[in-house]
């Protein structure tokens, strides 16, 4: 099949009224990505980037500068007067480019992100074998109410089943007494044969309920002269519905990261409820790998084989590897975790932090901008800012990087086999040598040379017997 045949537009001009956001509609999110990234997404499986046809209008600028990495093409709706002057602009977009019209348009809505390339794929294959100059995706949910309804040709005669060809849309606030239970939805997906659609959007009128121009009012006026147009139903409901309102985005997100868990589990990774797991559609994690419950794995975050994330940790934007323990309420923003390496429990990895291969970083210790090298342990109470810390290196309790001097940040080095005794302030910037030793409590202000004991603070003091004297001399001087 000849792909320049076909492009597509996704209609997302719409300020998403029902929504009450001043976010447009198109960039709510559903499995941590905008809708209309989903939508994209599976519009690039099906024609290259150049041949999709995003309309924007409401928050134009907001919406092309979310969606611009994709490659889509962008025509502007300044004024949203319904989802057939959406085509209209489409339409005026391509005769003053003087582009050449592909000979079919599918047409995609940017609030139905659930929709798989499949589907797509399928109505415009039944679009093509059915010769038709409209081919409609349709489905039959619990409650149609709120969508338009697809009437299908009754044929003549009782015990006739009906065949795909379609009368009418009949959108909610039109529909008759007798149809209102009419169970069949519009899916607000269709393929056109571009020529016969362009041609009839400029008998349009908004003579309806919203004032609108509706691309529905399409397929009667195909019909009308004689027009095939057909209606093929999605396999699923949820891949069709829309979503209108926070209630419903949030339906869709719930059965989108239900779906991400189902494709995860299905490659060997075990995840303990996963309806109370927040996982992004994006993330991917190796077989064999345990997922706790009120786990929430973000972005584009990915964890190899035979790791285990406990309850209450939040993962964003993170690379694991294999067989690292995450124990519990950890919480990870763009970090690199080596294999075999522990965390937390309650463990803190700030952007650019790198735990090295079997590295420990244990309860309340915080880490940004931190290379923490091969088996190197930091397991209580750190903050590691700014540091580069080699191999086999351990960090006592409360040791912490004094990195930032009120107006600049500093860099601390600390070389293989180092020991930082407990409550050590390292005040960069500052180098600790290889197999170097901080007492503990040190304050350490200059560099530590290899396999030197560094000693930064005052002397102890011991004052044998020093309490019971003290006493006495004050008894004493109650008495007088
Ligand atoms: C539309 C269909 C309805 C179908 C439903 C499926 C019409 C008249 N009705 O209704 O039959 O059951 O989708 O979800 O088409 N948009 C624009 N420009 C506009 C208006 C809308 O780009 O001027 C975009 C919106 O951003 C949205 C899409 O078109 O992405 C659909 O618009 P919406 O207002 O949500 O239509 P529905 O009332 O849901
Ligand atoms: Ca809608």
């Amino acid at each position: 099949m000849d792909t320049n045949q076909f492009a597509i537009a996704i209609m997302a001009a719409g300020k998403g009224t029902r929504l009450k956001s001043k976010r447009p509609k198109v960039l709510h999110e559903i499995g941590g990505r905008a809708l209309l990234l989903h939508v994209i997404a599976a519009a690039k499986t099906v024609v290259p980037a150049d041949h999709i046809y995003c309309i924007i209008g409401h928050e134009s600028d907001r919406v092309r500068a979310a969606v611009a990495a994709t490659g889509v093409q962008f025509v502007l709706q300044p004024e949203q007067r319904g989802t057939g002057h959406a085509m209209q602009m489409l339409k005026a977009d391509f005769e003053l480019s003087g582009a050449s019209l592909p000979k079919h348009l599918l047409v995609l809505s940017g609030d139905v992100p659930l929709i798989r390339p499949e589907t797509i794929a399928a109505v415009r294959d039944v679009h093509l074998s059915e010769r038709a100059a409209m081919t409609i995706l349709t489905a039959v949910p619990a409650d149609p109410t709120g969508y338009g309804r697809v009437l299908r040709l009754k044929p003549e005669g009782p015990n006739q089943k009906a065949g795909p060809e379609v009368t009418a849309i009949v959108e909610q606030k039109s529909l008759g007494p007798d149809q209102l239970n009419a169970p069949e939805i519009n899916s607000g997906i269709y393929c056109f044969e571009t020529k016969a659609l362009f041609d009839k959007l400029d008998a349009l009128d908004t003579n309806n309920a919203h004032g609108e121009f509706y691309l529905t009012d399409i397929a009667a006026m195909l019909v009308a002269e004689g027009r095939r147009v057909v209606a093929i139903k999605a396999d699923s409901v949820d891949e069709v519905l829309g979503a209108n309102t926070i209630a419903e985005i949030m339906h869709l997100d719930a059965a989108m990261r239900l779906a991400t868990a189902k494709r995860l589990m299905a490659n060997g990774v075990t995840i303990f409820r996963p309806e109370t797991c927040v996982i992004d559609s994006e993330v991917a994690v190796g077989p064999d790998t345990v997922i706790e419950p009120y786990v929430q794995l973000l972005g584009k975050t990915t964890i190899g084989s035979e790791s285990r994330v406990r309850s209450y940790s939040v993962i964003q934007n993170s690379q694991l590897g294999d067989n690292v323990t995450v124990r519990n309420g950890c919480i990870l923003d763009t970090a690199e975790v080596a294999d075999n390496a522990i965390l937390g429990p309650y463990a803190h990895l700030r952007p650019e932090s790198r735990i090295g291969e079997g590295a420990h970083v244990g309860n309340f210790v915080e880490t940004k901008k931190a290379t923490l090298g091969k088996g190197s342990k930091a397991n209580h109470l750190n903050y590691l800012g700014d540091t580069v810390i080699g191999a086999g290196v351990n960090i006592g309790a409360g040791a912490i990087t004094c990195n930032y001097d009120g107006v600049h940040k500093h860099l601390t080095t600390i070389g293989d086999g180092a020991f930082v005794g407990s409550d050590s302030t390292l005040v960069a910037p500052i180098t600790i040598g290889a197999g170097a030793y901080i007492a503990a409590g040190s304050s350490i202000t200059e560099d530590v040379p290899d396999g030197a004991l560094a000693l930064g603070r005052s002397r102890q003091v011991t004052k044998p017997g020093w309490v019971a004297a003290k006493r006495a001399a004050s008894t004493e001087a109650k008495k007088n």
